[in-house]
């Protein structure tokens, strides 16, 4: 179910300026790899360009087994490579239910009715939505958006994720439970995910690797101990400051 994310020598280039500039990176299937950086450092650009919204300038992008993308063209379109988002402004749809908002991508799959039914009512039960379903977004809390747009995305089954900054604006309980059932939820589901934030604490709540992208370099792939130690980094201090906080 689950596949593997592998860019290689990926480079985006915007108004002259590179805003990914030889980016390469692997996620295993079903490992979840946070990607650490600050504003401007490129995060929601590689998440596009894993989508398939964006083509990169230059470089190779596979999902599984697939080349998505390669040498400045894009080989599959978004709907085809099985991977699901959260955006960083959530993009809920305002006129439609959260059932409606959780239905809308089960039935471009041509889910049954019955089917699709049961996968809104069970994954609104996980995160903490029940009877929460002919609400519009505009009439729930923030953190409920947030849980709508993670349901959105993983009730679909996708064999892939992206979450950009999916918790931010949370305070820090609720974004460590939040931040607990995604994990079990991605658990339960095996897919890959990719975690983009800018708060180390959230990286470490998430365990495994952390990516960290500097000016859209990927400067370090490993623990955030590891990159505590890179003397090397001045970013590196920079990122972690909320950890020792
Ligand atoms: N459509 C665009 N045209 C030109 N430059 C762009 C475009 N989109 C993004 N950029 C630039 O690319 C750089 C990276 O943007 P990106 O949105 O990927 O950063 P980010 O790491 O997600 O930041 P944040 O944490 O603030 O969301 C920024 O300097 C931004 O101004
Ligand atoms: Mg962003």
């Amino acid at each position: 179910m689950s596949a593997a994310i592998q860019l290689d020598g990926v480079s985006v280039t915007r108004d002259g300026r590179a805003v990914l500039a030889d980016v390469s990176l692997r996620a295993a299937p079903g490992e979840t790899l946070s990607v650490l950086g600050s504003s401007g450092s490129g995060k929601t650009t590689l998440l596009r360009v894993v989508a398939g919204f964006l083509a990169p300038s230059s470089g190779t992008v596979r999902v599984g087994e697939v080349v998505a993308a390669d040498s400045g063209r894009s080989l599959l379109p978004p709907e085809e490579r099985g991977i699901a988002m959260v955006f960083q402004d959530l993009a809920l749809w305002p006129h439609l239910t959260v059932h409606g908002n959780l239905a809308f991508g089960l039935e471009a799959r041509r889910v049954p009715r019955a089917e699709r039914d049961a996968r809104i009512a069970s994954i609104l039960r996980r995160v903490g939505l029940a009877g929460k379903e002919r609400r519009h977004p505009g009439e729930l809390s923030g953190g409920e958006r947030q849980r709508v747009a993670i349901a959105r995305a993983l009730v679909v089954e996708p064999r892939a994720v992206l979450l950009d900054e999916p918790l931010s604006n949370l305070d820090v309980g609720l974004k460590q439970e939040l931040l607990g059932l995604f994990r079990e939820l991605l658990g339960e589901r095996g897919a890959t995910a990719l975690y983009v934030t800018h708060d180390p604490r959230e990286a470490r709540a998430l365990g495994e690797r952390t990516a960290v992208l500097d000016a859209g370099r990927v400067v370090h792939v490993g623990s955030l101990d590891a990159l505590r130690a890179r003397s090397d980094l001045p970013v590196a201090r920079d990122l972690l400051d909320a950890l020792d906080r």
